[in-house]
Parts: structure tokens; sequence; C-alpha cells
């Protein structure tokens, strides 16, 4: 089975459907699906948004992330065997069903001190933190840094990881998701919804990291707490820094990497990273995740289970 879009469209244009299984081509393996995961950009593909940025094919099956079990290996394949536990970014799509193929250089092996479909949290959100906060923001010990919108999937490991480096971090959460980005390791709370970020800061920072889908005009105005000579770096909109503010302003859209995706499998399992799953809903109901997604229901991280 699987969720497949045959035409752009709201929610329901999500069809769970029986799939035939698809066949490994060389130098792929078939991986059996324990959850993929959920991502604000799947509703971007589903309503044909991301067309300009990555074109899909009708009809495709949604997810771009999934953890799972190799049950398939393709001609040439020696890096994986069959039973092996992997994890990846799926480019293409495919993750949310119950077979996906996948290259076989384009997977790591899943971390084995949490469970396998929690995993499937870990290569999108896990990339777009690490890439933003050590190649874009050069994120060091004592960095002060205020990440914004850390309540969703990226925040819960641009959080974790901006702490294990030693920055002194500060982040915006709602009420729902206070607790939890604390538990991450965040040294000061900020509630978005009730204080406008600049009050409640007693002094500026070295960078902000943008995770929020904001207006542009609420995201230029975060140049405002940042030291001169410091930096912003947004994932969602791209950002024009006020002149004469000194600072310097970068928008990313993270690449995979599996050698990172090993990094971050490896520090779950030191222990240093914890996947937290705000909700796992099986594959049939996926329809019903992009209707609370879109309606901003959804914190935190959710995964799909076939
Ligand atoms: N450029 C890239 O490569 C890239 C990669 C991944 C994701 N993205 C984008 O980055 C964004 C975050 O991704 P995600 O997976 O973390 O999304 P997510 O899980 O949906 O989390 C987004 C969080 O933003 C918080 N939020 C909403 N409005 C806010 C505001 N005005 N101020 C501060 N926080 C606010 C909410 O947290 P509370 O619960 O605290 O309210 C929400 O949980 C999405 O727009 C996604 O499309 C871009």
């Amino acid at each position: 089975m699987a969720a497949r879009v045959h035409a752009f469209g709201g929610p329901d244009v999500i069809r769970y459907e029986r799939v035939p299984r698809p066949v490994p081509g060389p130098g792929e393996v078939l991986v059996r699906v324990a959850a993929a995961g959920f991502n604000p950009s799947d509703i971007g593909f589903r309503a044909g948004y991301m067309q300009d940025i990555v074109p899909m094919d009708l009809p495709f099956i949604l997810g771009s992330e999934a953890a799972g079990t190799i049950v398939e290996t393709g001609e040439g394949v020696d890096r994986f065997l069959v039973g092996d536990q992997v994890i990846g970014r799926l480019d293409g799509g495919g993750a949310a069903a119950g077979h996906v193929t996948a290259s076989a250089t384009g997977l790591a092996p899943a971390p084995r001190a949490i469970p396998l479909a929690h995993a499937a949290a870990i290569p999108v959100a896990g990339l777009t933190a690490w890439q933003g906060l050590f190649e874009h923001a050069r994120l060091g010990p004592g960095t002060r840094i205020l990440i914004n919108g850390a309540g969703g999937g990226v925040g819960m490991f641009a959080v974790q990881l901006a702490a294990h480096t030693g920055a002194h971090t500060i982040a915006t959460a709602g009420p729902r998701s206070a607790e939890r980005v604390r538990g991450h390791g965040a040294g000061q709370i900020i509630d978005y919804t009730r204080y406008p970020v600049h009050e409640a800061l007693d002094a500026p920072v070295d960078v902000v990291f943008n995770l929020a889908a904001i207006p542009p005009g609420d995201a230029a105005e975060l140049c405002g707490v940042i030291r001169p000579g410091g930096s912003l770096v947004s994932i969602t909109v791209p950002v024009e820094a006020p002149s004469g503010a000194g600072v310097t302003s970068t928008h990313f859209v993270a690449r995979d990497d599996p050698g990172q995706v090993a990094e971050l499998v490896a520090l779950v399992d030191a222990g240093v990273l914890r996947v937290d799953i705000s909700a796992a809903v099986p594959l049939a109901e996926l329809a019903a995740v992009h209707r609370d997604a879109e309606a901003g229901l959804t914190g935190g991280k959710t995964i799909i289970v076939p």
C-alpha cells in the first residue's frame, strides 16, 4: 500500500491504495518501510507548489525520508545486506509506502539506541539543522544563538546540536512546545505567542537561525536583535537585512548528505541527540496529517507508519 498523489490539490488528492512492490535496480536496495517522516514540504509536493524547485511526475508517492529494513539488494550492492536497518533522505519521494527502493549510497545505518520507526525523523530535519548551524552559521562554543521556530522537527535537532556545541542557546516556542524545547537544551525560551522577540532578549545575539515560516517583514525585524557583524540564516523566507545593520543574511535549501546523516546517527547512539516523536500516524490517515499541519495543529515531529 502507498499514499499516492494523482493530481495536485488539497489533502483529498492523497489516495491510500495498493501499488506494485518496486524492484531495486543496479546499485539500489528494496527497503521495508518502518516509518516515513512527515515534513511541511510534503504539503508543497502534494499541492504542486514545489514543481518549480523539485518537479514531480504524476502520479507519485509522497515521503522524502524513511527508516526501514533492507529486504532485497540490487546488482552491485555490497555496502548493505538483507536484514540491515537503514535510514535516508529520498529526494524523489516514495517513503509513504510499505516498500521503497533507494540508492544504497544514499542510505546510512539506522541508530541502534532508538526504535527504528523513530529514526525516520532524522534525515530531512537533522540535515537541515546540521548544515544551517555548522556550514552557514558557523556555530562554535560560546556563540549566542537565537533559534526562531524551535518547536518543530528542525528545531528539535537545531536546539540539541547548538547546546551540545556549547552555544548559548535561546529559542522561541509556543506553549505547546516550550517544555519539549527546554528539554532539548535551550537556556532561555521566548513564548513568541506572547512577546515580540526583541522585548524578551536582554542582549543582542551573534546568530539568528530562522525556522519559522513568517512574513518577510517579520523575518527582517529579527535582524534588529543581531549584533553588528553577526548573521541571520533562514530556511524559510529569504531575508533582506536592513542596510546599515551590519548583518549577513543567508537563505539555503539543505542538500542530501548520507555522511552527515551517519554523524547524526552516531550522536543519537551516543545519547547526545534525542529523537522525540509527537505523533505516529497510520499511513492510511496521511491526508488527515496534511489537513492538521496546514491548520497549524501539529507540533513537533510526526512519523507515518505503514
Ligand atoms: N530550506 C530547507 O532546506 C528546509 C528544510 C526543512 C524544512 N524547511 C522549512 O522550515 C520550516 C520548519 O520546518 P519543520 O519541519 O521544523 O516544521 P514544523 O515541524 O512544522 O515546525 C514549525 C514550527 O514553527 C513554530 N512556529 C510557527 N509560527 C511561528 C512564529 N510566528 N514564530 C516562531 N515559531 C513559530 C511552531 O512551533 P510551536 O509549536 O512552538 O508553536 C511549529 O511547530 C518549514 O516551513 C519547512 O518547510 C526548509
